[in-house]
């Protein structure tokens, strides 16, 4: 059985009580936690490898949102960022979806892209069908390349070639080399292999070959999560369950209408895609090119995410995104947090840290919509804005709590208020 991400009254612990109870629940060691203080993380040392010109590292909170249940087991969601209401969001949405049954999801083979731009081809559809017919020739040599991969079941897998009969540049062909790329992003072994194919397809096209890179619109390694939240859990507000549905489901109709809110909607579900990423040492800027490539592949930009009311009235979530995620490879080995932050997660594949990737975005989505949709977004960044000023007044323990939600009730929230309600406590 894995252990419970139910852990209420986890947010109201101190950094250190919290950083213990995962470490409990989890098992981490002492080191692990370690790892996580600012001290312990990212070595100046370590970050000189990984980029040019470093002088520092830079830091981010890591929080953990809880609640989350992602194909029957429960998960515990570490979050690298700095905006307010994320985890919290995280946390509650996979609360309501909890009571559903939690998440179901699934993440196709992680198979990557990588484009060639063939360019002066003097007659492209019979250098496209020489290409094609020689597939197993091209596929070959791909494989020759990194035999520790294949020798892991990844490798090239395909190739497709497309004609472009027309572009500033003169006609041109795109070969595709579907690769993959096991529990890597893939990056380095796709781009490899396309600069190592260059010369052999210049050769049988009679072309010349431009660019070698691999496409983050990767539509062959999509994941896709969905969930049910039982109506009773929307009701509230003041609403019903079916008119806290509604709301929700009046919320998801504005997306799918108009892209300028749509692109909205997206960018919360990548508030929590992207914290996790960042969390796990993965490139979060190739997740976010993927996801809004993908989300205007209709020609349309749309949701990522859908909502419907069920027979029985409940609400039903999903999202289908490109999900190039990796557990091997790059900054999530060599970053001491992120390798953390992934046993944290309890993954050991790229396709289960996809899945969990899609659950987390859903429930980010719904977590904004149900705040839009119901009470504002405000409310919710205010509560944490109120403990963060409760504390600069000096509140510990319980009192920060209190002082807290006097601010919120009172609708001010600022140092000399918190100072004035420390001091009713006596505690000021
Ligand atoms: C803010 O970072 C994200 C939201 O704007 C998302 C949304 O509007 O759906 C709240």
């Amino acid at each position: 059985m894995s252990p419970t991400s139910r852990l209420p009254g986890f947010y109201k612990l101190t950094p250190d009580e919290r950083a213990a109870r995962i470490g409990e629940v989890l098992g981490l060691s002492p080191e692990d936690l370690a790892t996580l203080t600012p001290d312990g993380g990212l070595q100046i040392a370590q970050a000189d490898t990984m980029t040019e010109n470093v002088i520092g590292v830079y830091g981010l909170p890591l929080g953990i949102a809880t609640n989350l249940t992602v194909n029957g087991r429960d998960v515990l969601v570490p979050m690298a960022v700095e905006e307010p209401s994320v985890v919290a969001g995280l946390s509650y949405a996979a609360r309501l979806v909890r009571a559903g049954g939690g998440f179901h999801a699934q993440a196709d083979a992680p198979v990557m892209i990588g484009q060639m731009q063939i360019l002066e081809v003097s007659d492209p559809a019979a250098a496209r069908t020489r290409l094609l017919a020689a597939r197993a020739e091209l596929l070959a040599r791909a494989n020759a390349i990194d035999p520790v991969i294949v020798g892991l079941g990844g490798g090239a897998r395909d190739i497709e070639v497309r004609v472009i009969p027309q572009s500033s540049a003169g006609p041109m062909l795109v070969l595709h080399l579907l690769y993959d790329t096991r529990d890597a992003m893939g990056a380095n072994a796709v781009n490899t292999a396309v600069e190592a194919l260059a010369p052999e397809v210049e050769r049988i096209s009679g072309g010349r070959v431009g660019l070698r890179i691999l496409s983050n619109l990767a539509d062959r390694r999509l994941a896709r999560a969905w969930g049910v939240v039982p109506k009773e859990e929307l009701a509230l507000e003041g609403l019903t369950g079916d008119e806290g549905v509604q709301r929700i489901i009046e919320a998801y109709a504005f997306a799918a209408v108009d892209p300028y809110r749509a692109a909205t909607h997206n960018k919360g579900i990548m508030n929590g895609i992207d914290a996790v990423a960042i969390a796990t040492g993965n490139d979060w800027r190739a997740l976010e090119a993927g996801a809004h490539s993908y989300a205007a592949q209709s020609g349309r930009y749309a949701p990522l995410t859908t909502w419907e009311r069920d027979a029985a009235g409940n609400l039903i979530g999903s999202i289908e995104l490109p999900l190039a995620v990796g557990t091997v490879g790059g900054a999530t080995k060599a970053h001491p947090q992120a390798r953390v932050a992934l046993r944290i997660l309890g993954v050991g594949s790229a396709r289960a840290l996809a899945e969990i990737l899609a659950a987390v975005g859903l429930a980010q989505n719904l977590a904004a919509l149900r705040a839009l949709a119901m009470e504002g977004i405000q409310r919710g960044h205010m509560a944490l804005h109120a403990r963060q000023v409760a504390m600069a007044a000096g509140a510990t323990g319980d009192l920060v709590e209190r002082v807290a939600a006097r601010l919120v009730a009172e609708g001010v929230i600022r140092l000399d208020r918190a100072a004035a309600i420390l001091a009713e406590y006596g505690a000021s």
